[in-house]
This record gives structure tokens, C-alpha cells and sequence, in this order.
């Protein structure tokens, strides 16, 4: 076995001494003579407080490398916590992805254990293992167990959205709100919904990137760090069997990622993220997969916030595997993964433990739980919508637009007892695509107004260029491309114009001649709210963004540029 890592510690020569003295501190003697050098990517960080335990399971992962005969390597890298991040840590999944990209093509790794947790975490990492081509694993940190606030289960941001709707509602008092804060975060780990997390730990065991049976284990649980501990030997036997994430990777692996995003009814996130995934190993992907794949899927998790349990149900219900044994005949049989082994070879036998939680294939929750792609009009370059978390009633749908041409115009004026609004009305929030806000953010699920609330409307259609949070819910397309600030439709609609939802047959229109609509004006206070950066990442960002129909990507971050350098520092 040839190593990567020879290329810096093979030789008699100056430079191969340089980088071995500097690097044994201790390492054993044999350390830089054939043992695979395996970098733990670690996004632990006191500002990405879903994933502050990852030094504990690095730590872990550093035994397991260990006592496979590799010589483990702690590489911090960029790390994005959803809750603090402005204006959207979406902004800098790419910036991340290209930052671990290079560390991992830099310096003497010949394989790599990815640890991630938060939303952003695990794609970010996967991209940038996508585009380098090193052997590679991830590591999800694992769900936080349940909270309970005054008897009741607490979902991580689901609860949030419902019971500061409640406060609006006038149905619960501000006080009590306030109260169930302290006992939203139970324990170490990241969202226990069905969120962007949850959705994304699941997924990357879907696509074959993660030791099949590890993804959804709480964080809390011990059975996690023995996880860490067989993936940190694992990434050792990867790096001996030359086995890339291009043989993982495949339009298979794909496929059965979207079969498994509806079976547990994941995040709406997880299309972008894919999408970008995909788009760095040059593996043919289009939004119409998604529809295409998904839409004979049942749903099979009972999981916020498309329904009620949440993560540390799903794991003792019998975890991802006894969900997608269910749809096993839905799965390419082909795409292996981490082991070597296909992943459907992890699927027989494994039982639903409480079919309250897993439903079986007989009795799913919803026939078709897949994402709807959606096109019209309105949506020339697609919109989706997660038909499992809106309202069957809204599915088909026609009402006027109340147009709001940024965030700010929303918050000042949907409390506003005049506002022209009733519970048919289409609420469209614009400007808020990746190069609009920037960054595409998780406002999608605009909240309604509250006289309308105070009336018992819970939900209503909404329409938005942006992102909506994996933990929300709500009858809302999300994602219209081309965004509003890319010159899209969406930015020449009009309060008062006749919207269309068909869910059914995927059409998202607004009733105005095409040549009318192309002939209106862009309205001023929506080119007054888009963003404007004059330097930095973000310029870079804005200048470069792909459409969220094509994953958001930067334009020239797409495909992969190998682990190869050819020249020596000196
Ligand atoms: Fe980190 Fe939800 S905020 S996973
Ligand atoms: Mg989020």
C-alpha cells in the first residue's frame, strides 16, 4: 500500500525530515513509516453548541485509529451553529466546504473521519471530502434526548414555532413560554426533531457515509462513542482498501438517500445539501429526482414536525435501518458503503420495536411522503413544497397575494390590524434567496397574522424564495427559482394578484399574462432590501451563488479537484 501521506514523510531528505521532526511530540517511532494518517475533522465548538461533545467522540475516534494501526490527527475546521449565525449560517456552508476542501489537500492525510452534527455541519464536510476524493467516514454526534416542559415532550425548534404562536394566538401567556426555554435542550447533542440534522445524520447512513447502524444514536448514549471508536478503525481499513467517496457516492447512493429523506420525512434542507453534494462528485442530480424518487415513498416516521415522536423515539423504535427495511424493494441494491458492503445488506432482520413510532409499509402515516417539485409561472426554474408538514386542505388552493418585499416589510406591517389579509390569502415573502438576503434563510414559514391566529387560522399558504427551517411546518413552497433577487418572477407579483397552488399535478402560478408579468417593474423597496456587499466572502458569495433549484453551490466550487499537490513548499 502506497500512502498519500509518504509524499511528505517517505525519504532521506530535508524536507521529509522537516516534516517528521516537527510532527513527533511524542508519536512513536513508527508513526511516519506506512501508517495511515487519518485527520479527524472535527466541528466541535462552543458556538455550534450541537456539536460542543465532539472532542469527546473524536477522542474516541482517536482510539479506534489507534489500535487499527493509523496515526490519528485532530483538525479543527470551520464550524456553523445554526441558532447564532448572521445573518443565516447557510451563508457559509460553502465558505466551510471550500476551507476543509483545502486543509484536507494541504497537508498529509490519507484519510479522513468527519464529525458533524448541526445543519450545516455534515454537509459542509461532505462536499469538501466529495471534492478532495480521500477515503473518508462520517461520524454524526447524535440527537439530544427528549425535554419534557410541564409534562409534555419538547421538540427542538418544532415547540418553538408552535408555542410562540400560541403567545400570539393569545392562547398560552408569555410567561409560560419563557419558562419551557430552560427545558428545551435536555442534553448534549443537536436538534431531536426531524430537522436539518436529524434529516442530514440520517441521510449521509443512507448514501453509505457512515457505519450502517450509527446515525440517530443520542448523543448521550454510550453506544455512540463505541460507534466513534469502529469508525475511527474503519477509516484505517478504508484507507488500506483505496475505497474513495466516489465509490460510495454513486447515483444509487443517491437514490437511496431520497427514498430515505421520505420515508422518515426529513428536512427540505437536505435538497440543497444533496444537490451541492452531488454537484461536487459530478454525479447527475436534478430536482426532479426528488419528485421522481420520493413521491411513491410512504412515510414512515412518526417524527416532528410532521408528527409526534421525536429522535430518541425513532433510535429505540429501531432507527433508520428498521425504517427503510420497510421500503427495502424501493433501494438500489448496489451502492455500498464504508464497509464495502451494500447498504440494503444492513437492512434484513431489523424490526420495528414500536410501530407507534415506525409504521410499517401497510400502515404508513401518509401513502406519497416525498417532496413535491413544483412548476409554473410563478416557479420557472422549480419550487418544492413538503406536502407531509401542510395542510391537506391547502394542497389545492387559490387565494390573493400579500406580497412582502423583505423581512423587515413582514415584521412591520403582518401584526397590522388593517392589513388587507384573510385565511385564503397567499403570503409571499421575497428577496430572501441565496443572493437576495444573502444566504438564503429560514423564513419561509412566515408566521401568519395574528388577528388571523386570534381567529384560529393555523396555517396558510406561503410562498418564498428562501429556505424554511427542517424543525417547521406549514403549507409552504420554498426554494422558487430563480430567486427574486436573481430578476425571477417571484419579484414581479403584486399584492391582490390570484395565486394557484396544485400540489397535485406540481403547479405553482400566478394569474397574469406572461408578457404582462415580464413587463412590470421591479419594485424599488425590493431592490432596496437586497444585499449589496462591497467585499469579503459575501461579495464572493453573491457573485458566485448557484440557484437553489442546481444546490447553491458556488458556481466554481462545483465538481472535484482530486488530493493531489505537486509542488513541495521549501
Ligand atoms: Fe443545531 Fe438544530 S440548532 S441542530
Ligand atoms: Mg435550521
Amino acid at each position: 500500500m502506497s500512502l498519500r501521506s509518504s509524499a511528505w514523510y517517505g525519504g532521506q531528505d530535508r524536507n521529509a525530515y522537516i516534516h517528521r521532526a516537527w510532527m513527533r511530540r511524542g508519536a512513536p517511532a513508527d508513526a511516519f513509516t506506512g501508517r495511515p494518517q487519518i485527520a479527524i475533522a472535527n466541528t466541535a465548538s462552543d458556538f455550534t453548541p450541537c456539536n460542543s461533545h465532539l472532542n469527546e467522540v473524536a477522542e474516541s475516534v482517536r482510539q479506534g485509529v489507534w489500535a487499527a494501526g493509523g496515526v490519528p490527527l485532530n483538525l479543527p475546521v470551520v464550524s456553523l451553529g445554526e441558532t447564532n449565525m448572521r445573518p443565516t449560517a447557510m451563508l457559509w456552508r460553502n465558505m466551510a466546504a471550500m476551507a476543509i476542501e483545502e486543509m484536507l489537500r494541504a497537508n498529509p492525510i490519507d484519510g479522513v473521519v468527519l464529525l458533524g452534527g448541526c445543519d450545516k455541519t455534515i454537509p459542509s464536510l461532505l462536499m469538501a471530502a466529495s471534492s478532495v476524493g480521500l477515503p473518508a467516514v462520517v461520524m454524526p454526534g447524535g440527537p439530544m434526548l427528549t425535554g419534557t416542559f410541564r409534562g409534555r415532550p419538547l421538540g427542538c425548534g418544532t415547540d418553538v414555532w408552535r408555542l410562540s404562536e400560541e403567545v400570539r394566538a393569545g392562547t398560552l401567556p408569555a410567561e409560560a413560554f419563557l419558562e419551557s426555554e430552560s427545558s428545551m435542550i435536555r442534553s448534549r447533542g443537536h436538534c431531536n426533531t426531524m430537522g436539518t440534522a436529524s434529516t442530514m445524520g440520517l441521510l449521509a447512513e443512507a448514501l453509505g457515509m457512515v457505519l450502517p447502524g450509527t446515525a440517530g444514536i443520542p448523543a448521550s448514549d454510550s453506544r455512540l462513542l463505541a460507534r466513534a471508536h469502529e469508525t475511527g478503525r474503519l477509516a484505517v481499513e478504508m484507507v488500506r482498501q483505496a475505497r474513495r467517496p466516489a465509490d460510495i457516492l454513486t447515483a444509487g447512493a443517491f437514490h437511496n438517500a431520497i427514498v430515505a429523506l421520505a420515508a422518515i420525512g426529513g428536512s427540505t434542507n437536505a435538497v440543497v445539501h444533496l444537490l451541492a453534494i452531488a454537484g461536487r462528485l459530478g454525479v447527475p442530480l436534478s430536482l426532479e429526482d426528488f419528485d421522481r424518487i420520493g413521491a411513491d415513498v410512504p412515510l414512515l416516521a412518526d417524527l416532528q414536525p410532521a408528527g409526534r415522536f421525536l429522535m430518541e423515539d425513532l433510535h429505540r423504535a429501531g432507527g433508520l435501518a428498521a425504517v427503510l427495511n420497510q421500503v427495502a424493494d424501493l433501494l438500489d441494491k448496489d451502492a455500498v458503503t464504508v464497509t464495502g458492503r451494500p447498504f440494503v445488506d444492513y437492512l434484513a432482520g431489523a424490526a420495528i420495536w414500536d410501530p407507534e413510532v415506525i409504521r410499517t409499509r401497510e400502515a404508513p402515516l401518509r401513502p406519497h411522503a416525498g417532496i413535491a417539485v413544483l412548476r409554473g409561472n410563478l416557479a420557472t426554474d422549480g419550487a418544492i413544497i413538503k406536502p407531509a408538514a401542510a395542510s391537506e386542505h391547502l394542497l389545492t388552493h387559490r387565494g390573493r397575494a400579500v406580497v412582502f418585499d423583505s423581512v423587515e416589510d413582514l415584521t412591520a406591517h403582518i401584526d397590522d390590524p388593517d392589513l388587507d389579509v384573510d385565511a385564503d390569502s397567499v403570503l409571499v415573502l421575497r428577496g430572501c434567496g441565496p443572493r437576495g438576503y444573502p444566504g438564503m434563510p429560514e423564513v419561509a414559514n412566515l408566521p401568519l397574522p395574528s388577528k388571523l391566529l386570534r381567529a384560529g387560522v393555523r396555517d396558510m399558504v406561503r410562498v418564498c424564495d428562501g429556505r424554511m427551517s427542517g424543525t417547521a411546518y406549514g403549507t409552504v413552497v420554498l426554494h422558487v427559482a430563480p430567486e427574486a433577487a436573481a430578476g425571477g418572477p417571484l419579484a414581479k407579483v403584486r399584492t391582490g394578484d390570484w395565486i394557484t397552488l396544485d400540489v397535485a399535478n406540481r403547479r405553482l402560478d400566478v394569474e397574469v399574462p406572461d408578457a404582462e408579468l415580464a413587463a412590470r417593474e421591479i419594485p424599488s423597496a425590493l431592490t432596496a432590501s437586497l444585499a449589496r456587499p462591497r467585499r469579503g466572502w459575501e461579495q464572493l458569495y453573491v457573485d458566485t451563488v448557484t440557484g437553489a433549484d442546481v444546490g447553491a453551490d458556488l458556481d466554481f466550487l462545483v465538481g472535484a479537484s482530486g488530493d493531489t499537490v505537486a509542488r513541495e513548499g521549501y
